[in-house]
C-alpha cells in the first residue's frame, strides 16, 4: 500500500474529536496550539501514550486504560516531569473525551510535554524552567499497517538502524524523542518497499518494530524478546502473553537472533495501532506458509473477540465509556490519591504492574 518513495499517506483520518482535554478542561481542537519556541519542539521533551477505544455491544470501551495511563506516569517519572496529574484524573479525562467525541471507536493520544513560559522564556537544554502541558486528543484511526495486513500479513525488513541502548535513551519510556529512532527505521523500510522495519538491539538481537513488539512462533511455542532487548513494554504484548496463557499456548521471553526470524514458522507484530498483524516475509524471505499462521490466527481471533466485548478478558481490560460501570483503577496496583501539587504521581513504593514482570525468567 505504500508508494516506493514512501510519500503515500499511510492511513486515512476519517474523523477527529473536535475537543481536546487540556490540563483538566476541554478546549476546542483549533485552540490546542503551542508556541514554536516551546522546549518540546527543539529538544524532543515529550512523553505520550496511544490507546484504542473499541466499539462493543455495550458502547465504546477503552482497552486497558489504567495500564496505558500507568505507563504514561512511568514515562513522566523517568524524565523527571514533575506534574500533578493522577492516574484517576487521566483515566477520567480520557473517558470523558471519548464520551464528548460521540465516536464509537477511536484512538486516544495523551501527551505531556515541556512548553514555553512566554513571560519568562527559557531556551536552553535544561528542561526545568519550562512549564509542563498535558493534553489528550482523539481521532478515528483505521488499520495501522493497512486493511489487508490483519489477514494477509506484511512484508518487513531488518533495519540498518539499531534500537536505542538502555543507557542512551530508555526504550521503556514512551517519549517523543524515541520516535526519531522509529522514524529512521520506518522511512528506510518504506523507501525500500516494506511495510515496516524490525530493529535489532545494540548486541544484535531482535528488539522490535518501529511501533510494535514482535512475536515468533516455533512449533507450538511462542517467543518474544525480553524487556532487556530495548523494547517498549507493550500493553498489547502483555495482552498476547496473557491470551497465550489462557489458551494453554507455551509463551517464553527469549533473546532472539535475526536468523531465527527467517526460519520461524510464524511471526507477528503486536501494538495498539497495529493490533495483531502477521508478518509474511522478512528481508524477502518467506516466513512459514507466507500468510497468517494458525497460532497467530488463534491469538488474533481471541484478541479481537475480547476487544469487541464478545469474550471475557483475562483481566478488567475494557473501560466502558457510556455507563456508570466504567472500570476505574482501584488501589490494587495503582495509586489514585497522589494529587498533591508538585509531587510525582508515580512513587517508589508503588507495586510494579504485572505486565512488566510477566514471564521474566
Ligand atoms: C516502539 C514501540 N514498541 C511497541 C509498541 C507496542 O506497544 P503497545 O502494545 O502498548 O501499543 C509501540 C506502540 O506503542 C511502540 O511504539
Amino acid at each position: 500500500m505504500f508508494s516506493k518513495d514512501g510519500n503515500t499517506k499511510d492511513v486515512a483520518t476519517p474523523r477527529i474529536c473536535d475537543v481536546v482535554w487540556h490540563n483538566g478542561e476541554f478546549i476546542k481542537w483549533n485552540d490546542a496550539r503551542v508556541h514554536v519556541m516551546s522546549h518540546v519542539l527543539h529538544y524532543g521533551s515529550s512523553i505520550f501514550e496511544g490507546i484504542r477505544c473499541y466499539a462493543t455491544k455495550n458502547g465504546p470501551a477503552v482497552f486497558r486504560l489504567p495500564e496505558h495511563m500507568k505507563r504514561f506516569l512511568n514515562s513522566a517519572k523517568i524524565y523527571r516531569m514533575d506534574h500533578k496529574w493522577t492516574l484517576e484524573q487521566l483515566c477520567d479525562g480520557a473517558i470523558e473525551l471519548v464520551r464528548r467525541s460521540g465516536m464509537d471507536q477511536c484512538y486516544i493520544r495523551p501527551i505531556l510535554f515541556r512548553s514555553l513560559d512566554e513571560e519568562h522564556p527559557a531556551f536552553g537544554v535544561n528542561p526545568f524552567p519550562n512549564p509542563l502541558a498535558c493534553y489528550i486528543g482523539a481521532w478515528d484511526w483505521g488499520k495501522y499497517l493497512g486493511d489487508e495486513a490483519i489477514e494477509k500479513g506484511v512484508d518487513v525488513c531488518i533495519s540498518t538502524w539499531n534500537r536505542l541502548t538502555p543507557n542512551s535513551m530508555p526504550a521503556m519510556a514512551k517519549s517523543g524523542a524515541n520516535y526519531m529512532n522509529s522514524q529512521l527505521i520506518k522511512m528506510e523500510a518504506l523507501l525500500n518497499g516494506f511495510a515496516e522495519g524490525i530493529a535489532l538491539d545494540d548486541r544484535g538481537y531482535v528488539s522490535e518494530g518501529s511501533g510494535e513488539n514482535i512475536f515468533l512462533v516455533s512449533g507450538d511455542v511462542v517467543l518474544t524478546p525480553p524487556l532487556s532487548s530495548s523494547i517498549l513494554p507493550g500493553i498489547t504484548r502483555d495482552s498476547v502473553i496473557q491470551i497465550c496463557q489462557e489458551l494453554g499456548i507455551t509463551i517464553k521471553e527469549r533473546t532472539i537472533q535475526r536468523a531465527a526470524l527467517y526460519v520461524a514458522d510464524e511471526l507477528f507484530f503486536s501494538g495498539t495501532a497495529a493490533e495483531i498483524t502477521p508478518i509474511r516475509s522478512v528481508d524477502r524471505i518467506t516466513v512459514g506458509n507466507g500468510g497468517r499462521g494458525q497460532i497467530t490466527a488463534k491469538i488474533q481471533k481471541h484478541f479481537f473477540e475480547i476487544t469487541k466485548g464478545e469474550r471475557p478478558a483475562p483481566g478488567d481490560w475494557l473501560s466502558l465509556v457510556n455507563t456508570e460501570t466504567a472500570s476505574r483503577p482501584d488501589n490494587n496496583g495503582y495509586k489514585t490519591d497522589n494529587s498533591a501539587k508538585g509531587s510525582s504521581s508515580s512513587q517508589e513504593s508503588e507495586p510494579v504492574l504485572k505486565y512488566q514482570t510477566a514471564l521474566r525468567d
